[in-house]
């Protein structure tokens, strides 16, 4: 597919994610979340879930956490078109808790189809629970952050979540580390 056809795929996508009705998330969404960037991109971020301002807006990462995120982004020289950011929920759960097994089987094909519409070379999955769901259940994000697991012909990586960096700032130097990794894959890439 060119970009152009990618950005059509995409937007039809976004269409019928506003429609959703497939878990209990729909009576409490402003918005659905589906996704952000380019079309073009070879680097794809998976978060967890919509926030509250990311509810409010309609957009991914666009609250404190997607504020921490672009400075990871902006510290490897990456602009918005060089990736894509998504989530596993394209809803906000009440409160911000963790996402139910229900609402992320209702939620994958979305993603899924995300995926295979953008056909990324690397896919990077931020937080631990990202992390359980794509790359394996038992992923423990403090031990196996920053590693590179390949499926097909993507190579994936998680590491943490930017609310935990907010969270736990000890984590920081980590994230850089991850963030050069990743930035090291693209160029290898290019
Ligand atoms: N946290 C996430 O996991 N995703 C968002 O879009 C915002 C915060």
């Amino acid at each position: 597919m060119t970009t152009e056809e990618k950005s059509v795929a995409l937007n039809e996508e976004r269409k019928a994610v506003a429609l959703c009705r497939g878990c209990g998330l729909c009576e409490s969404r402003n918005n659905t979340v589906y996704g952000k960037g380019s079309a073009g991109a070879r680097l794809l971020f998976v978060g967890e879930a919509p926030g509250e301002q990311e509810d409010l807006q309609g957009l991914p990462f666009v609250g404190a956490a997607g504020k921490l995120l672009d400075e990871y982004l902006a510290f490897i020289g990456l602009e918005e078109e060089d990736y894509y950011i998504a989530n596993i929920l394209k809803c906000r759960p009440p409160k911000n808790r963790d996402p139910l097994p229900e609402e992320e089987e209702a939620c994958m094909p979305y993603l899924r189809r995300q995926v295979g519409i953008l056909q990324p070379r690397i896919l990077v999955c931020l937080g631990r629970i990202a992390a359980q769901r794509i790359i394996s259940p038992d992923f423990r994000i403090t031990k196996d952050h920053g590693k590179w697991y390949e499926r097909g012909n993507m190579k994936i990586m998680a590491t943490f979540h930017p609310s935990a960096l907010l969270r736990d700032p000890i984590k920081k130097e980590d994230a850089l580390t991850d963030f050069k990794l990743i930035l090291e894959e693209l160029n290898k890439n290019a």
